[in-house]
């Protein structure tokens, strides 16, 4: 009797694991799109879709530093040419925004966010299969005076996603991203002001310019994602530095 319910078990077990990997990895893959937990990082705050648009369609009227991924899987090359491996650009994405291990990607996790991306791009289709031109300058400069009544208007397209509202952060992803300007006044408005500058309001809205154009790349810490010129361009930066000020 005992070995006859083993038995049953031993044939019934299988079959469960079976139709469990039987679930489609592309669709997997689309709830860890959408899944900050999917990193299994407890600093990190973001998913794919924090950033990404799927389709250019969905991007409305948000600037998002991520380009859609739909025909992504095609691209011929990543990150403005600066990778012509898909694995490689959502290392990028996974290890220094989202605080993911590489060997994570490397498994199901990984095996299933490529099937995902796959199936965004179905045989024959060429839609997002050119590369998309991303700029990231490697100097910054001050910008100059932009305008301060247009300033709250980027700021809830490109911003107010992961920082909530400006001054107060209510709403913003979580406890590690910045309250803005406060937080980047406090630590840069008493710093002693590098050559070329003689200004202080200058030097931090030049950090800002840094700040969104290389998030946290270039020696800059973090997890914030850069802005390419694209994604945004230099007369928004310039008027959301208006809100940035030191007494
Ligand atoms: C915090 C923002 C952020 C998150 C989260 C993020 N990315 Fe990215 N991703 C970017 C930025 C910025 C780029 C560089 C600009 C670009 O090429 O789209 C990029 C680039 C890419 C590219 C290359 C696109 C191209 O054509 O150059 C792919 C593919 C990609 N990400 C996939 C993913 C996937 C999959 C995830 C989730 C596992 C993810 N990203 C999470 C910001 C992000
Ligand atoms: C995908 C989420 C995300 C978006 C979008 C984003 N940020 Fe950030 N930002 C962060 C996080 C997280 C931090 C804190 C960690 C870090 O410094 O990278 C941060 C930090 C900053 C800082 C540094 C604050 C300090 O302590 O000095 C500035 C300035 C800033 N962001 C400005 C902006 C501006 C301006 C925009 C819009 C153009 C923007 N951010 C868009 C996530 C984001």
């Amino acid at each position: 009797m005992r070995s006859a319910v083993a038995l049953a078990l031993a044939l019934l077990l299988p079959a469960c694991a079976d139709t469990e990997l039987r679930l489609p990895a592309s669709a997997e893959g689309a709830a860890i799109a959408q899944n900050p937990g999917a990193s299994r990082s407890r600093y990190n705050v973001f998913a794919c879709t924090t950033c990404h648009a799927v389709r250019p369609s969905e991007v409305g009227a948000r600037l998002l530093p991520g380009a859609p991924l739909e025909g992504a899987a095609r691209r011929p090359s990543f990150w403005g040419g600066e990778t012509v491996h898909l694995h490689e650009a959502v290392e990028r994405c996974w290890t220094f925004f989202m605080r993911g291990t590489p060997t994570d990607l490397d498994g199901r996790t990984g095996e299933a966010l490529y099937a995902w991306l796959e199936s965004l791009s179905p045989d024959g289709s060429t839609a997002g299969a050119q590369p998309v031109a991303q700029t990231y300058p490697r100097v910054v400069r001050p910008l100059g005076d932009g305008d301060a009544t247009r300033a709250q208007a980027v700021w809830t397209r490109a911003c107010a996603s992961c920082h909530g509202a400006i001054g107060t952060g209510a709403g913003r992803l979580g406890p590690l991203v910045s309250i803005v300007p406060g937080d980047t006044q406090r630590e840069h408005c008493d710093e002693v002001l590098p050559a070329g500058f003689t200004d202080r309001t200058t030097y931090v809205r030049t950090v800002v310019v840094e700040k969104v154009r290389h998030g946290s790349f270039l020696g800059y810490a973090g997890s914030m994602p850069p802005f390419s010129v694209e994604a945004l361009s230099d007369d928004d930066v310039r008027d959301l530095t208006m809100l940035f000020r030191c007494p």
